[in-house]
C-alpha cells in the first residue's frame, strides 16, 4: 500500500467513513477529531506508520484489510463495525506522538491503549458489546498483563477463555497484517 500524501489519505479516510455518516453521535466523532493531531500524527515513534499521516494510514489499512477478510469468509459482522472498529481502534494515539521542531517524533506517555481508545470514542458513539471486544483485544497475546512492556490490560485467561468473539482474533490479524505489511510499503518494504 502506498502512502501518497496525507491530503489523499484523509480523502480514503472519510471515504472510509460514509458507511458510518448516521450512526448517532458519528459527526461529533469526526469533529471531535478535527482538533486533536489525528489526522497527522505518526502511527509510532520508529515502527510501523511512523511518518506524517501514518496513524490515519494504519487506520485505513486496518480497516480495509479487516474488510475484505470478512467479505472474503463471509463473516457476520456489519460493514459499519468493520469501519468503526478499523478506523477507530488506534484514536488513543492522538496527542502521543508529537512531531519535534526538528521533525523527529516526540513520545508523550499515557497509560492503557485499547481501553483508551474504547474511552474516547465512548464519549460520542455508543459502541456494542461485539465492537467493545474487537477493540478491546486488537493487540492480541501483546496487550496481556504477562507479556506486555507497558502493562497491558487483560489477562491471558481471559483472553483465552473469555467471551470474546473470533473476529477479535480476525481483528488482531488484520492489525498485524496491516502494520507489518502495508503500513510499511511506504518505507521500501521496512
Ligand atoms: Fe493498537
Ligand atoms: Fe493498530
Amino acid at each position: 500500500m502506498k502512502f501518497e500524501s496525507v491530503e489523499k489519505e484523509k480523502e480514503r479516510f472519510m471515504n472510509n467513513c460514509l458507511v458510518l455518516k448516521e450512526r448517532k453521535g458519528f459527526p461529533e466523532l469526526l469533529k471531535f477529531l478535527e482538533t486533536t493531531d489525528f489526522f497527522e500524527a505518526p502511527a509510532s515513534t520508529r515502527f510501523h506508520g511512523c511518518h506524517k499521516g501514518g496513524l490515519m494510514f494504519h487506520s485505513n489499512n486496518v480497516a480495509e484489510v479487516f474488510h475484505n477478510l470478512v467479505k472474503e469468509h463471509n463473516l457476520e459482522i456489519s460493514t459499519e463495525s468493520v469501519m468503526l472498529c478499523g478506523l477507530f481502534h488506534d484514536i488513543c494515539k492522538t496527542g502521543m506522538y508529537p512531531f519535534k521542531e526538528d521533525g523527529s517524533i516526540g513520545y508523550v506517555k499515557k497509560t492503557g491503549h485499547a481501553l483508551r481508545s474504547i474511552e474516547y470514542i465512548s464519549k460520542f458513539v455508543e459502541l456494542t458489546g461485539e465492537e467493545k471486544e474487537i477493540i478491546k483485544y486488537h493487540m492480541g497475546y501483546y496487550g496481556c498483563k504477562e507479556f506486555s512492556p507497558w502493562g497491558g490490560e487483560y489477562t491471558i485467561k481471559e483472553i483465552c477463555t473469555g467471551n470474546n468473539n473470533f473476529l477479535t482474533a480476525v481483528f488482531h490479524y488484520a492489525d498485524m497484517f496491516a502494520s507489518r505489511i502495508y503500513d510499511a510499503e511506504d518505507k521500501d518494504g521496512i
